[in-house]
């Protein structure tokens, strides 16, 4: 069996044939595989000295560039172990914004008052598939205790939950308990910390109501999420689900759990969380909610009637699949102004940037388009076509070997470009997006001047100014001044699904109202697609 010596330190004893990137996130190391190692993300990189020319694969050659192919780096899922290897990790772990907060109107939680349960707490959690946040409520004041986030421990089987998916059909003897076992273990650890912090028993944790996507629920509770990856996209789960804390593994084992049930695979129990919350049975006139990720989620309302539908936007608005793209940790842009005077950054944390995330590309975008470097279609203009002394000419880069263009955002201390092919990326993820909510609307009888609220959710929408939004046209013009952020509705629609039966029996009874539109059976789909790639201005 060969040997893999890790960072100069360890050493770990693999598989012949073994792909490095499992070994690496197996024995625990941090490493970014963005898509579980499906070869399609190129953030898996670690340095391997004296890897020679004709090691490197077609993919890991379209990745990374000359200079990092000389320094020997590779993406660690390409690599299978055949013979003894030197690994140096290259990631580590970073400070990652998590939103815990969200709209929590008062009637939601008004029924929740019991005196009986004085000294009793109870757990909400929103499982996603990026963060896992929970909160300790006491359950006879409805109050917030405390509040605890992090990461979601899943990650390292991949960031989307297609990559997870995958990992559960390509295991089938482990994936699916490994699986379960890390998001189980997170909600664990984050649950323990909160009593700790609190000096409470776990034992005085009596409910866990968990508000999640309909591939994290049916992971958290071990069931099969495989049909969720593939037509005709089928839950086993059906309807909300109820079990005893221990059944899974999570503590105190005797707390009684409740998952909010999901309208379809790809409108889970988070988005009935943020309609209840939001009140959409109970609002006048036409409002949108949206929940922009990987995954687009779209509920319209109209007088109280609802209709959904899930686009698959991609990882793009979140900062994958984009050359220099990371989450919105430290060290990402997240926001670009272009000024006479050049462009100038905001970085999350200070400091000089690593990469771009979500929200900075789209700032980004919106700006090159502003400024006239960037045309509708999506294609950067060439700096040959600009005036003599034309600023713009400064940050706009043509590669000398196959022409392509790119704008550099910054150049020490190291270079931070938009690529072609990250506009593009951008393209196809609004597209999705916009193409849902347009036929949304059309299936309704209503265009976007007739909405009369659009609420965004969750963490990713939360940094996307109303300007990014319609300016890159995720979102159209029309209704600028009538888009209202509500933050993490999916935690706050598992406090009230916590706190009251009567909560949780309204949403069983909303997750079967919501109408669905499957858009993959939509016949204008692809032409609404082609259509909304291009940029409005
Ligand atoms: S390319 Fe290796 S994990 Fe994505």
């Amino acid at each position: 069996m060969p040997f893999v010596k890790v960072n100069g330190t360890h050493t770990l004893e693999c598989a012949s044939g073994l792909n490095l990137m499992t070994l690496l996130v197996r024995s625990g190391y941090e490493l970014n595989n963005a898509c579980g190692g499906r070869g399609v993300c190129g953030k898996c990189k670690v340095r391997i000295p004296n890897t020679s020319e004709s090691e490197f694969s077609k993919t890991e050659k379209m990745f990374l560039t000359p200079e990092e192919q000389r320094q020997g780096i590779r993406l660690a899922c390409m690599v299978r172990v055949r013979q003894d290897l030197e690994v140096e990790t290259l990631s580590r772990e970073k400070e990652y914004a998590v939103l815990a907060e969200g709209h929590l109107p008062e009637w939601a939680t008004e029924q929740s008052k019991d005196p009986a349960k004085s000294g009793e707490y109870g757990i909400a959690a929103d499982v996603g598939t990026t963060t896992v946040v929970c909160r300790l409520i006491h359950l006879e004041t409805g109050k917030t205790a405390d509040t605890a986030a992090s990461v979601n421990d899943q990650k390292k089987f991949g960031l989307d939950v297609l990559s997870r998916i995958s990992y559960e059909q390509d295991h089938p003897e482990f994936g699916r308990k490994e699986l379960q076992d890390a998001i189980v273990g997170n909600l664990n650890r984050l649950i323990e910390e909160m009593c700790r912090r609190q000096e409470l028993s776990p034992e005085s944790i009596r409910r866990i109501a968990i508000s999640g996507n309909c591939t994290m629920v049916h992971m958290l509770l071990g069931a099969d999420a495989v049909p969720l990856g593939k037509a005709p996209f089928l839950p086993v789960l059906k309807g909300a689900q109820r079990c005893f804390a221990g059944e899974i593994g999570l503590e105190p084992e005797g707390a009684e759990m409740y998952c909010i049930p999901a309208v379809s695979a790809y409108i889970g129990g988070d988005i009935v969380a943020g309609a209840y919350i939001c009140g959409l049975k109970k609002l006048p006139g036409n409002v949108l909610f949206v929940d922009i990720g990987t995954n687009g989620e779209i509920v319209l309302a109209q007088d109280g009637e609802m209709n959904s539908c899930s686009c698959a936007a991609g990882p793009a608005l979140e900062g994958m699949n984009i050359q220099q793209g990371m989450r919105g940790e430290t060290g990402a842009i997240e926001d670009v102004e272009i000024r006479p005077d050049g462009i100038h950054l905001k970085v999350i944390g200070g400091g000089p940037a690593e990469g771009i995330c979500g929200s900075g590309i789209l700032a980004g975008i919106n700006e090159l388009l502003r400024c006239g470097v960037l045309r509708k279609s999506g294609a950067f203009v060439h700096p040959d076509r600009l005036p003599e002394g034309d600023e713009r000419k400064k940050y706009l880069q043509v590669n000398p070997e196959d022409g392509t263009r790119s704008v550099r955002l910054q150049e020490n201390p190291v270079p931070v470009n938009i690529t072609q092919k990250d506009i593009r990326q951008v393209q196809l993820a609004k597209g999705a997006i916009r193409s849902g909510i347009e036929i949304l609307l059309e299936n309704n009888g209503l265009d976007p001047s007739m909405l009369d609220e659009v609420m965004i959710a969750g963490q990713f929408g939360s940094h996307l100014p109303q300007e990014d939004l319609t300016g890159v046209g995720i979102l159209p013009e029309e209704v600028r001044e009538r888009i209202h952020y509500v933050g993490n509705t999916a935690l706050t629609g598992a406090v009230a699904a916590l706190l009251s039966e009567g909560v949780r029996r309204e949403m069983e009874a909303l997750a079967k109202e919501i109408g669905y539109t499957e858009l993959g059976e939509t016949p204008e789909y692809e032409y609404r697609l082609a259509e909304w790639l291009e940029f409005p201005k």
